[in-house]
């Protein structure tokens, strides 16, 4: 019999500070209802030089590791994705490691292609263990970053910042993985990049939308093909995007969240035989569909709105909001994932969510890790954006988080926060 291998459990980790978004937007002196309806925003997580990559990441993953009561000697393999990482050599994995003191046996490394980093590791992850390799271990993946475009430009309402640790097993207590359906696109473009020893990411921002959009009608092809070709779907009734219970997008912004299903549904309108709304404008109307959007996708982006973007983990903040929301009632029912990086690679997935996926969510405790954030002013959050990355200011880590304490001879010390 085929293993069932996916996502186990899950934990967030977020900075611990936010601003609400309509204060930047009335300090930017622009109308509020940009930001909140036409970007889908609420707050943005704002992070200061002692939470980088590193911090969030062994945060989210001691909090999994706590919260979830995993034993560290099953442990086989922990990648980190990332498109915010802190040396050129030295993957954020080795230092999660060292931190956690998780099993010097494990294989721990690195993965970058923008946004889509973290979906390569979950892959990387979920194959090792179906192909018998992983030997019974399991795998952490986690997904970091910081989304930092910088004051005044087109991107700041957008930036935000934090981890999704993910525990990938033969026991996907959250989501059982249909392993070998997956599609992908990829295109060589320039819709958003970051060159070295930059700080603030490039993006041509209305490009790359396009260019999300684009990568993704490739890969939910690719995805549709074989899910018809194994019987999950069907062109019979609705759409086979419709026969999806949910889909939870990568969420730069959580306006493009309905973009992208708009475009997933035309993909479907246009692929379906037999009558059906001839014109493109027709189609474009029935895509657009606001009863379809909230039927499938809202419910996803309620982290998604209070924390901004988190590149890698922006697919899992929706994943993880879902099931905070619905992961009782979606048991036993198909969803599906799109993951998008810039420069680009699109991957579209499908699972079916665990039985116990609302117990699982209780123990990630995600309101109570909003909840400790602290609101800060539009000029707290500008004095922190332009603080240097290399001198972290003197604070204590929060209970149970890591931070970045000082740079000693280009080493990073970071220390841990007293018992959660
Ligand atoms: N009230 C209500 N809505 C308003 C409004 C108002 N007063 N004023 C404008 N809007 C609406 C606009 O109509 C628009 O909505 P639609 O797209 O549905 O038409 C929305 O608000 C945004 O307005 P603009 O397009 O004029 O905004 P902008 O040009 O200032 O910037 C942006 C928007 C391009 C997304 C910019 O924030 C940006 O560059 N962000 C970073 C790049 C990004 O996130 N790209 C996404 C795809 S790439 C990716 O996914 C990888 C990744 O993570 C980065």
């Amino acid at each position: 019999m085929k293993k069932r291998v996916g996502i186990e459990a899950l934990a967030v980790a977020v900075p611990s500070r936010y601003v609400d978004i309509e204060d930047l937007a009335r300090a930017r002196g622009v109308d509020p209802a940009k930001f909140t309806s036409g970007l889908g925003a609420r707050e943005m997580a704002v992070t200061d030089p002692g939470e980088d990559t590193v911090a969030l990441a062994a945060t989210a993953a001691a909090r999994l590791i706590q919260q979830q009561g995993v034993d560290p000697s099953r442990i086989g393999m922990l990648v980190v994705g990332t498109e915010t990482g802190i040396d050129h050599s030295k993957p954020v994995a080795s230092h999660v490691q060292g931190l956690l003191k998780l099993p010097r046996t494990m294989r721990t490394f690195d993965t970058q292609h923008a946004c889509y980093g973290g979906t390569a590791g979950l892959m990387a992850a979920t194959e090792w263990i179906a192909s018998g390799a992983g030997a019974g271990k399991v795998a952490i993946v986690i997904c970091a970053d910081i989304a930092r475009y910088g004051l005044n430009t087109a991107g700041e309402p957008t930036q935000g910042g934090g981890a999704v640790a993910l525990l990938v097993s033969e026991q996907p207590d959250l989501l059982a993985l249909d392993v070998g359906l997956n599609g992908t696109c990829t295109m060589d473009v320039y819709d958003f990049w970051r060159p070295v020893g930059r700080r603030e990411a490039l993006v041509d921002g209305h490009y790359s939308i396009n260019c999300y959009l684009e990568a993704l009608s490739g890969a939910y092809r690719g995805w549709r093909e074989k899910a018809l070709e194994h019987g999950l779907v069907r062109w019979s009734g609705t759409m086979p995007g419709e026969q999806l219970a949910r889909i939870a997008y990568h969420v730069p912004f959580c306006k493009m969240a309905r973009k992208a299903h708009t475009q997933l549904r035309l993909c479907d309108l246009e692929d379906a035989v037999g009558p059906g709304p001839g014109t493109p404008e027709a189609r474009e109307e029935v895509a657009k569909s606001s009863a379809s959007y909230d039927a499938q996708v809202a419910t996803s982006l309620g982290l998604n709105s209070r924390i901004g973007n988190v590149y890698t983990a922006s697919l899992y903040l929706a994943l993880a909001g879902l099931l905070q929301r619905e992961g009782a009632q979606l048991a036993s029912q198909r969803i599906g994932l799109l993951s998008y990086g810039s420069g680009c690679m699109a991957e579209f997935y499908s699972g079916v969510v665990g039985e116990k996926a609302a117990e699982r969510m209780a123990r990630a405790d995600l309101e109570g890790v909003l909840a400790r954030r602290e609101r800060v002013s539009i000029e707290e959050y500008e004095r922190l954006m332009k603080l240097p990355s290399d001198a972290p200011e003197a604070k204590a880590p929060a209970p149970g988080t890591f931070r970045l304490s000082e740079i000693r001879d280009h080493k990073r010390i970071y220390v841990e926060g007293g018992a959660a």
